[in-house]
């Protein structure tokens, strides 16, 4: 095992010329090198044929449509710093040649951008080759595809490297909006006696992209809303939510923190569960034309804990929605004289996507002669810079650096697979819906007692 401190060394990534790479790698490693974060080799491997030439054109390519631009002085750093290793992940030799490639480096890290199936054999390589020892390993999502299959694939990654090293990429945890959701709540005294079931009446979270599948429907037909977005970045969500404060500043508190709050949510009953497919969804190229999965998932989570017992969470996502955003909506209980502001409650609006802000919803006087209230909102918006760290670069720059506070850990994401658990293999009825429109009118039901859904700011 490496020390948590000890830096890498050397930067691989497997799936060099795959679609991850193109989109999300290659930026964010530019940015690194922009900011002088990071000054090591960085090897590419992929069974495609390819040059190192041909992978250096293909990472310009990236630049100019993922990342901002090429940037001549970061990019002409980068090409030092590339090297590449073409070779098939089923033959012993290629992670030997990356052994080679790895000359000095003592304390590489892995990034596996390949499918999980591949996962096995690459893992094995590269504890034979000696490319695993005093390693790190990045693993993308999906972790598995239910609890069992989430539990083998851990097995699989701990026949090679300890958990310490093992680092879960969740691109939600990466964001800033999700990482302020935690900070307001813990950073404003105002907001600690309020946040929980004695003044939270429920909390929604709306994840709403106005798209469809984007030529991903073979990925998207193994995966379907739940997989891809609900048991993961979503639960994110909902922990940094729900969570205790970190008792410490012990590096693994907030890791902790969140997995008690996952063992504390009910697992989920299939009745409870609206499944929704958009029209058009099975002419999608790699779609069964029966296709049965999901775009859309609308469900009502319930923590059984001190804090949250009985205050309804509630999780709508979906595919071809009218907009593109995601939001949390909480919304507080009414104080008693509901006759000076009829039909008004306060709430807490946190817009994470696409961009940040803050709303407080409360009643101020209506201007006039009667003694009565009239909504407002308290807002704050987070105006970028344009230089914020992506997801991709933050979380890419914290695992090189051994903190592993923003990746899923095991336990957590097996928790957070346990609640989803009986809902994947449950014949639930799919109903299908128009593009551009809020899914399945099944989901409305779920939050009429709580007022309805909360359409995202902007939104209809
Ligand atoms: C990915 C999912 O993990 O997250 C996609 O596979 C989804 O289906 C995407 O569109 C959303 O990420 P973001 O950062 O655009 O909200």
């Amino acid at each position: 095992m490496t020390t948590t401190l000890t830096p890498s060394d050397a930067f691989v990534f497997l799936g060099a010329t795959g679609d991850l790479a193109y989109k999300k790698i290659f930026p964010a490693l530019q940015s690194m090198i922009r900011r002088g974060h990071l000054e090591v080799p960085i090897i590419g491997v992929a069974r495609a044929g390819y040059s190192l030439e041909r992978l250096r054109e293909r990472a310009r390519a990236s630049m100019e449509e993922y990342g901002g631009g090429v940037d001549p002085a970061a990019f002409a750093k980068f090409l030092t710093l590339l090297r590449y290793v073409d070779g098939d992940y089923n033959n012993r030799a290629t992670f030997e040649e990356l052994r080679r490639q790895l000359g000095e480096a003592a304390h590489p890290i892995h990034y596996l951008a390949i499918p999980p199936s591949m996962f096995p054999v690459v893992i094995e390589h590269l504890g034979g080759s000696g490319c695993a020892l005093d390693a790190r390993v990045i693993v993308e999502k999906p972790f598995g595809r239910d609890l069992a299959s989430a539990q083998s694939l851990s097995d699989t990654i701990h026949t090679v490297f300890n958990e310490p090293d093992v680092f879960r990429i969740d691109h939600y945890l990466g964001k800033e909006a999700v990482q302020n959701l935690m900070v307001f709540r813990f950073a404003n005294t105002f907001l600690e006696p309020i946040w929980n079931r004695n003044y939270v009446e429920s909390v929604q979270i709306t994840m709403a992209e106005s798209f469809g599948v984007q030529g991903r429907g073979r990925f998207y037909e193994e995966a379907g809303a739940i997989r891809d977005v609900v048991q993961n970045h979503l639960m994110q969500v909902v922990g940094f939510l729900a969570m205790e404060p970190p008792a410490t500043t012990y590096r693994e508190a907030i890791r902790d923190e969140l997995v008690k709050v996952f063992r504390q949510v009910r697992l989920l009953d299939p009745a409870g569960l609206v499944r929704g497919q958009f029209q058009g969804y099975r002419d999608e190229a790699g779609v069964a034309p029966d296709s049965k999965v999901e775009t859309f998932a609308a469900l009502r989570l319930d923590i059984d804990s001190w804090r949250w017992e009985g205050v309804p969470f509630f999780i709508r996502a979906g595919k071809c929605l009218p907009v593109t955003a995601t939001e949390v909506m909480v919304k507080l209980k009414r104080p008693p004289l509901t006759k000076l502001a009829p039909g008004i409650g306060n709430f807490f609006r946190f817009r994470l996507n696409p961009e940040l802000s803050i709303a407080l919803g409360a009643a101020i006087k209506k201007p006039g002669d009667v003694m009565v209230g009239e909504p407002t909102e308290l807002s704050l918006v987070h105006h970028p810079t344009g230089n914020e760290l992506s997801p991709y670069e933050r979380l890419l720059g914290d695992a090189m650096a051994g903190d592993g506070t923003l990746f899923a850990r095991q336990d957590a994401v097996e928790a957070a697979w346990a609640i989803v658990d009986p809902v994947l293999g449950a014949e639930t009825p799919l109903h299908t819906y128009q593009p551009g429109t809020w899914g399945p009118v099944e989901a409305k039901s779920l939050t009429t007692e709580m007022g309805g859904w909360a359409q995202p700011e902007g939104s209809s």
